[in-house]
C-alpha cells in the first residue's frame, strides 16, 4: 500500500537476512494490537451463509460505531471490515443479507452499499440527498434470481419520503416513489406481492400509522391504509418493529405507558391489542425473516427484575393474530433471538444460567444447556442465534449464540455452555486515556506518609526499624537473584511478583487506563501485550448519550484513578483493580467543559473548568502553581490565575484574555507535554557555535481558521501574560480537513490541507497535506541568548529592561519551513523519553493506510538548506538538503503491516531506560508499542545472545588463568637465558 508492490518486494529482498529478521522479531513481541469492530447493534448483526452450498456461516455487524465487518463464528477472528464513514459514528445505519446470496447490503447516513460477503470487496456505493431511514432486500422479484434493494429516504430535510428500489447488481435505481408530506419515514418493508413504507401521519406527539402500498414491479402506489386513531403513537420509539420479507409482515407498537401492544398485518386496515403484564420497562419483538417461515413471533417483556416472552401466531388465511404460549418469568433481562430454517421458527433464550431452545409451535424446549459456572461473566443482553437441525438418528440441534452483555463485550456462546470467544468490543469508542505506573506496595506508602508526617527523631527511628524489619525478606531475596539472573539472560521479563503486578527495570510494565463514551473504564498491563486486567462500568449510559470525560488523573501515591465528566459527574476507582471507591452519576446538564491538570501544594488535582470558562472557587491547599487556559463561550482564551479570598477558598482572577479574531475559529491548542526533559538548552552548529533554545513551559500554539478568507493563523501565546510571542499566516487552507498541533522542546507543528507553490513554475497551485515546523531560539545569531543572557532567573511578568528594544525583546526568534506530505495525518503527538536525550519522533497516525508513523524530527528540521547542497559543516550537524515533499516510508510505520482502524487518538509516556518511549493509541482500535528514535543504544536487543557472550568471557578468563603461569615462567626463563 505504501510502496508499489514490486518494489516493496524488491527491497525486502535486497535486506539482509539478518535485518528481515529483526522486524519479524519485533512484531507481536513489543506491541499489541485489538482488531475490534464496536458493539454490535441488535438490528445490525446476523448469522449468514456466504456461498449458497457451503454450511459454513459468518456472523456480520454494522456496529454503533459504524463499523462493517465480518467475523469468524468458530475463533472470533475479523474477516474484513470497514470504517464505513472514515470516522466514528453514534450508531444507527443498516445491514441485511438476501437468503442465499453472496453479498451483504448496508447503510448509513445518505449512503447505500452492497459488499462481497467473502471477501468484503465493494459491490456498489451510491449516495443520495436525503438520510436512509430503512433498507430491506427484496426476496422475490420478477427478473431472474436478482434481489434487489429497497431503500427509504427522508429527504428535503423532513419535507419528502422517498422510496427507491436499487438493483442488487450496481446499485442502479430500478424506480423511485417519492411522496411530498409532513409524514415521518419509518420503516420498508415488503412480502410477496407487495412492498409497505410505514410512516408516522399527524403531528406533534399525535400520530397514527400511515402503511402506503406499492406496486413491487413499478413502484406505483396502490393503497393507502390508515391505522387506529390519533394519538396511538407519540414517537418513533412507540413503534417497537417492522417486520419483512416474512409471509405475514407485521407492525407492532406500544402505547405510552407500556400497557398495551398493538398489532397491524401489514396490508390489513385493522389493528389488534393485547394487554402487557403490569411493570413492563421495555418490549421487543422477535420474528423471523423468511417469506417461506412459519408467520409466528415471540414479545420479549422485560419488568425492573425479570422478564417473560409470550409466542404469538398469525392466521394467513384471516389475517387473525392468537397468543400460542407464553414462557415464565426469570431473573434479569435475559436475551432472545430467532432463527429460522425453512418453515421453522426458532426462539433461543440466554440467561445467565442456561441456554434454552424452543420451537415456535410448542413451549416444550427442544434442548436446553446450563452454562458453565461463571462462564458468562456479565449477562446477556441481546443477540444471535444460529440453530442447526442435524441429520440422522433421532432429533438433536446445535446452536450457538453470538450475544453482547451488559460490559460491552460480544461473546460467542457454544451449546455446551462453553464460552469459544469473546472479543472486549467495549473497547472502541474511547474517550480518554492515561498511562499509569504500577501501584507499589501500599503499604510502604502509608508508612512513608506517617515518616513525613511525624517529627525528625520519630521519623529516624521509625525508618531504622523498618530496615531491621525488612531484612527478614533478605533470605528471600537471595534466593531470588539465581532466577532473576537467569531470566535476565534468557530475556523472559518479570512481570508479577508474588502474584501481583510488578514494575520492571526497563520501565516498560506499565498500566493504560482506558475510559469510552459507553461508561465503562478498562486496565490494560502494557507489559504482558495489552492484557485487559480488569474493566468496569462507571455509569449506564443511555444508548444515543455518551460519557462525556473531561479529564483522568492518576494519583500514584494512592493508587487510585479519577475520571470527570461533563456533567458534574466523577468516579474515583483503584488504578490496580478497577474497583469503584466513589462515584458520582451525571446530572442532567452540562456544566463542564474541560478539566485542567494543575499542581498544587497537596499534588496534582484537576480542576473543573464551566462552559464559559469559569473555574469554581477551589479549597485553599489547592492553589494552583501555574496560570490556567481556559476557553470563554466567545472563543476566547483566558489566563486565571488564583488569590486567597476567604481563608479557606481562593477566588479565581481573570489576568488577561485573547479574543480570536473576529471571522477566526480556534481549531487546534498545543502545549508541551507535561513531561518534556530538554537534555540539551542548545544546539552545536557544525562550526562550533551554539543557538540557545527558547525553552518556555508557558507556551501554547494556538490555531485558528477564516473559512471565509481560507487561511490558517497560527499564534504561539504566553500563558501567564498573554502576550502574542509570534505568529504566522497560511492561505489557501481547507477549513473543512483536520488541522492539528503538537508542541515539544522548542518546536511546534501544525498540519493542514492547503495550497502551495511549485518552486519552478510560480504560476502553478498545487492543493495537498502539509505540515508546518517552527522551531524557536532566543536569538537569531549563534552564541547569543539575547536579553536572557547573565540573568539566572526570569519572569515573563516583569520584563527585562534592555535599551532600545523594550518588552518585546523577550520574543524568540522563530525559523519556520513548510513540507508537503504524501498522506494526510491525524492524531499528532510527541515521543517522550525519560531524559530528553533521545531524538523526537512525531507520531501520527495515517487515516488512508490504518498504521501509525514516526517521523524523526530531522526529517521536519526547519532548518535544513534549500536550493543548495548540504556543506560538510551542516553535514556534521546531520542536516540534509531541503525537499519539500516527505514520503511515508515504509520503515517509520510502527504499526508494521497491521491494520489499525480509525485511531483517533495517541498517547506517549517515558520508559526508565533512555532509549524508549511508549505508544497507546485508541479510537475503534487499540494499539500500543515502543518507539525507539535514536534506537536502543541502552538496551541489548532480544537476539543478542547473552549466553555465547558469557561463555566468551569465562572461557578468557580460563584462558587468562591457564596461561599466566605459563608466560610467567617463560618471560623468566627468557631473563635468565638472556646473554650477559
Ligand atoms: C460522515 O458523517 C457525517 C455526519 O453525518 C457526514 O456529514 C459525512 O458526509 C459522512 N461522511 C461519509 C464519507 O459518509
Ligand atoms: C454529554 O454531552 C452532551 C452534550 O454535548 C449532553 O447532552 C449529555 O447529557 C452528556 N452526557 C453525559 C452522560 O454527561
Amino acid at each position: 500500500m505504501l510502496l508499489p508492490p514490486h518494489l516493496s518486494t524488491f527491497l525486502l529482498l535486497a535486506l539482509p537476512s539478518a535485518v528481515r529478521a529483526v522486524f519479524q522479531d519485533e512484531v507481536g513481541h513489543i506491541d499489541y494490537h485489538y482488531e475490534l469492530l464496536g458493539v454490535p447493534q441488535r438490528e445490525t448483526t446476523f448469522f449468514h451463509r456466504p456461498r449458497r452450498d457451503e454450511k459454513a456461516s459468518l456472523l456480520y455487524t454494522l456496529s454503533d460505531v459504524g463499523v462493517l465487518g465480518a467475523v469468524h463464528p468458530s475463533s472470533g477472528a475479523v474477516l474484513w471490515r470497514h470504517l464505513l464513514n472514515g470516522t466514528l459514528t453514534d450508531g444507527g445505519g443498516f445491514l441485511r443479507a438476501g437468503e442465499g446470496e453472496n453479498w451483504v447490503a448496508g447503510a448509513l447516513g445518505k449512503s447505500v452499499h452492497a459488499w462481497d460477503a467473502v471477501s468484503g470487496r465493494n459491490k456498489f456505493w451510491v449516495d443520495f440527498s436525503g438520510e436512509v431511514r430503512d433498507l430491506e432486500i427484496m426476496e422475490m422479484t420478477e427478473n431472474g434470481g436478482r434481489k434487489d434493494v429497497l431503500a427509504l429516504f427522508d429527504e428535503e430535510d423532513g419535507s419528502s419520503t422517498v422510496l427507491r428500489r436499487l438493483s442488487g447488481d450496481d446499485g442502479s435505481v430500478v424506480w423511485e416513489f417519492k411522496e411530498t408530506t409532513k409524514d415521518i419515514p419509518l420503516q420498508v418493508s415488503t412480502n410477496v406481492e407487495k412492498v409497505f413504507v410505514i410512516s408516522l401521519h399527524g403531528n406533534a406527539a399525535a400520530y397514527n400509522l400511515k402503511v402506503t402500498v406499492l406496486d413491487t414491479l413499478s413502484g406505483k402506489r396502490l393503497d393507502e391504509l390508515v391505522i387506529g386513531t390519533k394519538g396511538d403513537v407519540h414517537s418513533k420509539e412507540d413503534v417497537m418493529f417492522v417486520g419483512a420479507n416474512s409471509a405475514a409482515p407485521i407492525v407492532a407498537w406500544t402505547d405510552n405507558s407500556l400497557q398495551k401492544l398493538r398489532v397491524n398485518v401489514l396490508g390489513l386496515k385493522t389493528r389488534q391489542e393485547f394487554s402487557l403484564p403490569a411493570g413492563a420497562v421495555s418490549v421487543e419483538i422477535h420474528a423471523p425473516h423468511l417469506v417461506q417461515s412459519l408467520p409466528h413471533f415471540l414479545v420479549h417483556i422485560k419488568t425492573a427484575s425479570g422478564n417473560s416472552a409470550d409466542v404469538y401466531h398469525v392466521d394467513l388465511k384471516t389475517g387473525g393474530i392468537t397468543k400460542a404460549y407464553d414462557l415464565p418469568v426469570q431473573r434479569g433481562t435475559g436475551a432472545f433471538s430467532t432463527s429460522s430454517d425453512n418453515a421453522n421458527v426458532y426462539f433461543t433464550r440466554i440467561t445467565n444460567e442456561e441456554i434454552v431452545l424452543l420451537s415456535s409451535t410448542s413451549n416444550a424446549a427442544i434442548g436446553c444447556w446450563p452454562l458453565k459456572e461463571g462462564e458468562l461473566r456479565s449477562a446477556a443482553i441481546y443477540g444471535v442465534s444460529e440453530v442447526v437441525k442435524k441429520t440422522g438418528s433421532g432429533e438433536s440441534f446445535a446452536v450457538r449464540s453470538a450475544v453482547v452483555t451488559d460490559t460491552d463485550d460480544w461473546v460467542l456462546v457454544r451449546k455446551n455452555g462453553e464460552i469459544a470467544w469473546s472479543r472486549p468490543e467495549g473497547m472502541t469508542g474511547a474517550v480518554a486515556a492515561a498511562f499509569a505506573e504500577i501501584p507499589e506496595n501500599e503499604d510502604l506508602v502509608k508508612t512513608l506518609e506517617q515518616e513525613a508526617h511525624s517529627n525528625i527523631l520519630a521519623a529516624y527511628i521509625h525508618r531504622v526499624n523498618r530496615h531491621i524489619n525488612d531484612l527478614k525478606y533478605l533470605p528471600a531475596y537471595l534466593n531470588s537473584i539465581p532466577s532473576r539472573l537467569t531470566s535476565s539472560i534468557l530475556g523472559t521479563e518479570v512481570s508479577f511478583k508474588d502474584g501481583k503486578l510488578a514494575r520492571d527495570s526497563f520501565g516498560f510494565h506499565k498500566l493504560v487506563i482506558l475510559a469510552t463514551r459507553r461508561g465503562m473504564f478498562y486496565g490494560l498491563d502494557v507489559g504482558n501485550k495489552g492484557k485487559v486486567l480488569w474493566s468496569n462500568r462507571a455509569f449506564d449510559i443511555a444508548k444515543g448519550d455518551k460519557w462525556n470525560v473531561t479529564g483522568i488523573h492518576i494519583d500514584e501515591s494512592a493508587g487510585e484513578t479519577t475520571v470527570l465528566g461533563s456533567n458534574k459527574d466523577h468516579v474515583v476507582f483503584k488504578t490496580e483493580t478497577g474497583k469503584i471507591v466513589d462515584a458520582k452519576a451525571p446530572e442532567a446538564q452540562v456544566s463542564t467543559r474541560s478539566a485542567a491538570l494543575v499542581n498544587t501544594l497537596s499534588g496534582q488535582v484537576l480542576l473543573a473548568v464551566g462552559l464559559d470558562g469559569e473555574i469554581s472557587s477551589p479549597p485553599a491547599d489547592w492553589t494552583p502553581g501555574q496560570t490556567v487556559v481556559t476557553r470563554g463561550l466567545g472563543g476566547e482564551l483566558k489566563g486565571v490565575t488564583f488569590v486567597a479570598a476567604d481563608g479557606a477558598k481562593l477566588s479565581p482572577l481573570v489576568t488577561w484574555t485573547f479574543p480570536v479574531p473576529q471571522g477566526q475559529k480556534t481549531v487546534s491548542i498545543a502545549t508541551r507535554p507535561a513531561h518534556d526533559s530538554v537534555a540539551s538548552i542548545g544546539r552545536v552548529l557544525g562550526d562550533r557555535s551554539v543557538k540557545y533554545k527558547y525553552l518556555n513551559p508557558n507556551a501554547l500554539v494556538l490555531a485558528a481558521v477564516d473559512d471565509a478568507a481560507l487561511t490558517l493563523t497560527v499564534y504561539l501565546l504566553d500563558t501567564v501574560t498573554g502576550q502574542i510571542l509570534y505568529s504566522s499566516k497560511y492561505e489557501g487552507v481547507d477549513a473543512g480537513k483536520p488541522i492539528e498541533c503538537a508542541m515539544s522542546e522548542n518546536w511546534f507543528m501544525c498540519s493542514f490541507f492547503g495550497q502551495y507553490g511549485v518552486r519552478d513554475d510560480p504560476d502553478q497551485i498545487v492543493k495537498g497535506y502539509q505540515i508546518a515546523v517552527s522551531d524557536m531560539y532566543e536569538s537569531d545569531q549563534p552564541n547569543e541568548r539575547g536579553p536572557l543572557d547573565d540573568s539566572d532567573s526570569y519572569s515573563p511578568l516583569d520584563p527585562l529592561d534592555v535599551p532600545g528594544a523594550g518588552g518585546a525583546s523577550t520574543l524568540p526568534s522563530v525559523v519556520s519551513q513548510t513540507y508537503v506530505l504524501g498522506a494526510p495525518i491525524s492524531a499528532l503527538q510527541v515521543t517522550q523519553t525519560r531524559q530528553g536525550i533521545s531524538a523526537r519522533q512525531l507520531l501520527a497516525y495515517l487515516p488512508d493506510m490504518h498504521g501509525i508513523v514516526g517521523l524523526p524530527r530531522m526529517l521536519l528540521e526547519p532548518r535544513r538548506p534549500v536550493g543548495r547542497d548540504v556543506t560538510p559543516a551542516e553535514m556534521e550537524e546531520g542536516l540534509i538538503k531541503y525537499h519539500p515533499v516527505i514520503e511515508i516510508d515504509p520503515k517509520s510505520v510502527l504499526s508494521h503491516e497491521r491494520d489499525v482502524l480509525g485511531v483517533e487518538k495517541i498517547i506517549t509516556s517515558p520508559a526508565v531506560v533512555e532509549s524508549t518511549s511508549l505508544l497507546f493509541a485508541y479510537g475503534v482500535d487499540v494499539f500500543g508499542t515502543r518507539v525507539a528514535p535514536s534506537f536502543l543504544f541502552d538496551i541489548l536487543g532480544k537476539g543478542f545472545n547473552k549466553v555465547t557472550l558469557i561463555g566468551t568471557v569465562l572461557a578468557l578468563s580460563a584462558g587468562v588463568f591457564a596461561l599466566g603461569p605459563m608466560v610467567r615462567r617463560k618471560q623468566i626463563d627468557t631473563r635468565w637465558n638472556a646473554p650477559m
